[in-house]
């Protein structure tokens, strides 16, 4: 590493609380630190220079590739003439109308309106209050409660980190909030074994029948909503089993329970549909958008409401006045402008398509490549989205002992051979989300370095005597 690279890193560890990272560490220089200074395509550019593929598309968010010049001209313009008026009471600027225009008629039938926000956990904080002032409106205010999945991930603030259901974002947060309740998570590999040889359907079924039990035992006019992603992403990246989806909506039916689809990670082509919700047959009540829709390369998220709930917030200004939610940069013009740019380049150059094509054989060749390592017990994914889980015995579905640390290694290992790979946070689970550009020849490199990463780690673990000579891969 250049001498200037490692002055910057130091001039950040004295001043930057950064995000998910371990503090102590990275304040005391015990934690690597990288400046990232460009990209192109797939890739991004370290101080140095050093080019990584960017297998995860920043955070499941670059959906286009880095450096499109079009959507910074668009950001550009937008600027010179307008950067930013509030939305308060009726203002608008061209940008928004357009976008909502775009966003409704992308949704499809039976959505009405869009609220903008910054990011994915706000725009779930707006969702949690309008389940309250729905329910209030319609005179059901006990009907007050969110059930969330366990491993589902909806954000990190008091509110959506509580929707959140990963242990880390609870621990000594005095998380989860009164109120909000995690059901059994969709995760077919972890449980169909203990659920003694369930098959997908069967769990399916039994997912929704503990919702069922959940919502009878908390009492169902006390149930307000359930909220969902439609592929589970940072817990784990694992597409819901057969018939999952169905089976959840017949229950939320029966009991009048709304339906948030979270979509900030699938919204927009990530999963080769404009929704996830399109591709898995979920009818929602109100959607979450955040990532995919500017690509990231403007803060902006949206919810989306259906017609079912717009109806009862009319008529509960009507009631009560002008609704009382707002932020100071609700429909940023940048945000909304990068937006449009994006969209339109996600539709002129096919990249849901691409998504649907290159990610079915990004799913091929993972399969190809992993699906009989022997340190991996299960290769999953969906579109552009896939994982790699990590076992000590595959057979059996064993876990590796936490201590090894096996899913950061490899991601580490990973690294090295320039390919960035997320650990993802509870488990060993190595996560893909490559950019929606990517080409069959890009996918062929990423599984390439993946591969001599997983086995770097594999002979590692045979030389620790973690797993059996037998294993290994040299
Ligand atoms: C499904 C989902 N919802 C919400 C969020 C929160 O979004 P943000 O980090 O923009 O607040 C994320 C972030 O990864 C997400 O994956």
């Amino acid at each position: 590493m250049s001498q200037q690279h490692r002055d910057l890193i130091e001039r950040d560890r004295k001043v930057t609380f950064h995000a998910s990272t371990h503090l102590r560490d990275f304040a005391h220089g015990d934690a690597p630190g990288r400046v990232i200074t460009g990209g192109k395509g797939i890739h991004i550019v370290d101080k140095d220079g050093r080019e990584f593929i960017d297998g995860f598309a920043g955070l499941y968010c670059v959906n286009i590739g880095y450096g499109r010049t079009e959507v910074a001209e668009a950001i550009y313009q937008q600027a010179l003439e307008l950067s930013y008026y509030h939305t308060y009471v009726g203002h608008s600027n061209e940008p928004q109308i357009a976008l909502s225009e775009k966003i409704i008629e992308l949704a499809g039938p039976g959505m009405s309106k869009v609220y903008y926000g910054l990011g994915g956990s706000d725009a779930n904080e707006t969702q949690l209050k309008i389940v309250r002032y729905y329910n209030n409106v319609l005179g059901r205010p006990q009907k007050k409660k969110v059930i969330s999945r366990q491993r589902g991930y909806h954000g990190s603030g008091l509110a959506t980190g509580s929707l959140t259901g990963l242990k880390a974002f609870h621990d000594q947060f005095d998380l989860p909030l009164a109120g909000i309740l995690h059901t059994e998570a969709p995760y077919y590999y972890h449980r169909a074994a203990e659920q003694e040889g369930m098959s997908e359907r069967e769990f399916s079924q039994y997912c929704a029948k503990k919702l069922e039990e959940m919502i009878l035992a908390e009492g169902p006019d006390t149930v307000a909503a359930f909220i969902g992603e439609p592929v589970l992403g940072t817990g784990g990246i694992v597409p819901p089993p057969e018939g999952y989806w169905e089976a959840i909506q017949v229950v939320l039916a029966k009991y009048d329970v709304l339906l948030i689809a979270d979509e900030v990670v699938c919204g927009f082509g990530r999963i080769g549909a404009d929704f996830g919700s399109h591709f898995y047959g979920i009818k929602p009540d109100l959607i979450t958008v955040a990532k995919g829709l500017t690509s990231a390369y403007q803060p902006l998220s949206g919810v989306i409401v259906g017609e079912r709930v717009w109806n009862v917030l009319e008529q509960g200004t009507g009631q009560y006045g002008p609704i009382g939610h707002g932020w100071t940069y609700s429909g940023h013009a940048l945000g909304c402008a990068a937006a449009l740019a994006n969209l339109a380049i996600i539709e002129r150059e096919g990249l849901t398509q691409n998504a649907a094509e290159t990610g079915a054989y990004l799913q091929q060749q993972m399969q190809a490549a992993f699906g009989d390592h022997p340190i991996v017990g299960n290769v999953r994914g969906v579109g552009m989205l896939a994982a790699l889980e990590f076992s000590v015995d595959p057979a059996r579905r064993k876990h590796f002992d936490a201590a090894h640390k096996v899913g950061a290694r490899i991601a580490a290992a990973a690294l090295d051979e320039d390919l960035i790979a997320r650990a993802m946070p509870q488990g060993d689970i190595l996560g893909f989300a490559p950019p929606l550009i990517a080409t069959r020849a890009e996918v062929d490199e990423i599984v390439a370095r993946a591969e001599r990463a997983v086995n770097k780690v594999t002979d590692q673990l045979v030389r620790e005597g973690v797993i059996k000579a037998s294993m290994s891969v040299s």
